[in-house]
């Protein structure tokens, strides 16, 4: 087992060069650590998991097993993504579980924020562990921990993501990112050939759009919410804002207010836009987001996803709101 305190000599990865000389490092001490055993690791399609899945793909190739379970709590295109990439472009051992309904089944008529994300992550333990159990001589636990996680949270990557994994696994770690933060994990994970969009990803809460889709989680709302942040994106995307806003998504509350469509009164739900920037996450301030874009995004939503009439814009800071809603 490595240390879990970065050396004051190690050198910051910026460069692909260096990113390159870590991985080789990393793939070597990978091999010595586990020999011709076998390694599983939940991938959720993250940047941190997903950058420990490629390198160990290029240590042990198929002697990784990845699960990727789907809650169904995912933004548009994620676990399709995830499939593309691991299963197919890098050919990966990837066990790949669509949960949703187990999900949705569960979450059916809970509101309380608390109790939906222990559903959630209590869930996600109990299908990773079924899972677990249908292999056969699996030695070893890969985790995408980084080195904020170790200064945070003494070590495992549980704290409150779904992510956390039973302790009574009783697994040796592989942890080949454990001493990198985040700028560095990225800089590994382009050299290691994943896609810029994976690499680059906003962060995205462990319980997923079941801490946007707000109060009890229904279908319809929920698949609302999806598509409404999917436009969102785009516009981003296509608007040069992508870059320069650290995290925007829509929440949509359980509430729904009066509106028209087709000369006829449509009740519909709202979809709140959340646009911040921040570097640590503990406070954040509101992007000027132009007119036009807002306009556009507006209009896509409204015409083109069923059972949203209005988009209104967060315009609060952190504090005093979080950043999620929740
Ligand atoms: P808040 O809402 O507390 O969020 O201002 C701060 C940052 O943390 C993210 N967040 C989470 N990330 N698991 C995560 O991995 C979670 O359960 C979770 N809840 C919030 C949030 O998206 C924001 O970036």
């Amino acid at each position: 087992m490595t240390s879990n305190v970065r050396p004051e000599t190690m050198q910051r990865i910026t460069t692909p060069e260096l990113a390159k000389a870590f991985i080789d490092e990393q793939i070597a001490a990978v091999r010595a650590q586990v020999g011709d055993k076998k390694v599983l690791l939940a991938l959720s399609g993250g940047v941190d998991s997903s950058v420990v899945a490629a390198l160990l793909i290029r240590a042990i190739g198929k002697q990784l097993v990845c699960i990727h379970v789907n809650h169904g709590l995912m933004r548009k295109g994620e676990s399709e993504d995830v499939i593309r990439v691991f299963g197919e472009q890098m050919d990966a051992n990837l066990i790949y579980v669509d949960a949703t309904d187990r999900y949705l089944d569960l979450l059916a008529g809970v509101s309380e924020p608390e109790r939906k994300r222990k559903i959630i992550g209590e869930e996600f333990i109990k299908i990773f562990d079924e899972e677990a159990a249908k292999l056969e001589g699996i030695s070893f636990l890969a985790q995408g921990t980084i080195y904020p996680d170790i200064l945070e949270s003494k070590g495992v990557k549980a704290h409150h993501n779904v992510g956390g994994l039973p302790e009574e696994m009783d697994m040796e770690l592989v942890e080949p990112v454990k001493l990198l933060f985040k700028d560095e994990v990225r800089v590994v994970g382009e050299a290691l050939g994943l896609p810029h969009s994976m690499v680059y990803r906003q962060p995205f809460p462990g319980p997923g759009l079941g801490v946007r889709c707000l109060g009890a989680i229904t279908r319809d709302r929920l698949n609302a919410l999806r598509e409404a942040d999917a436009i969102l994106r785009e516009e981003f995307d296509k608007n040069g804002l992508a870059g320069k806003v650290w995290q925007y998504f829509i929440a949509v509350p359980d509430m729904k207010s009066v509106g028209v469509k087709d000369g006829k009164r449509y009740e519909g739900w709202p979809a709140i836009i959340r646009a911040v920037n921040t570097t640590d996450a503990m406070t954040a301030t509101i992007e000027e987001i132009p007119y036009p874009v807002l306009h556009k995004i507006t209009d896509r939503i409204t015409h083109e996803v069923p059972g949203i009439n209005r988009v209104c814009f967060d315009l609060t800071p952190k504090p005093i709101a979080t950043i999620e809603w929740e």
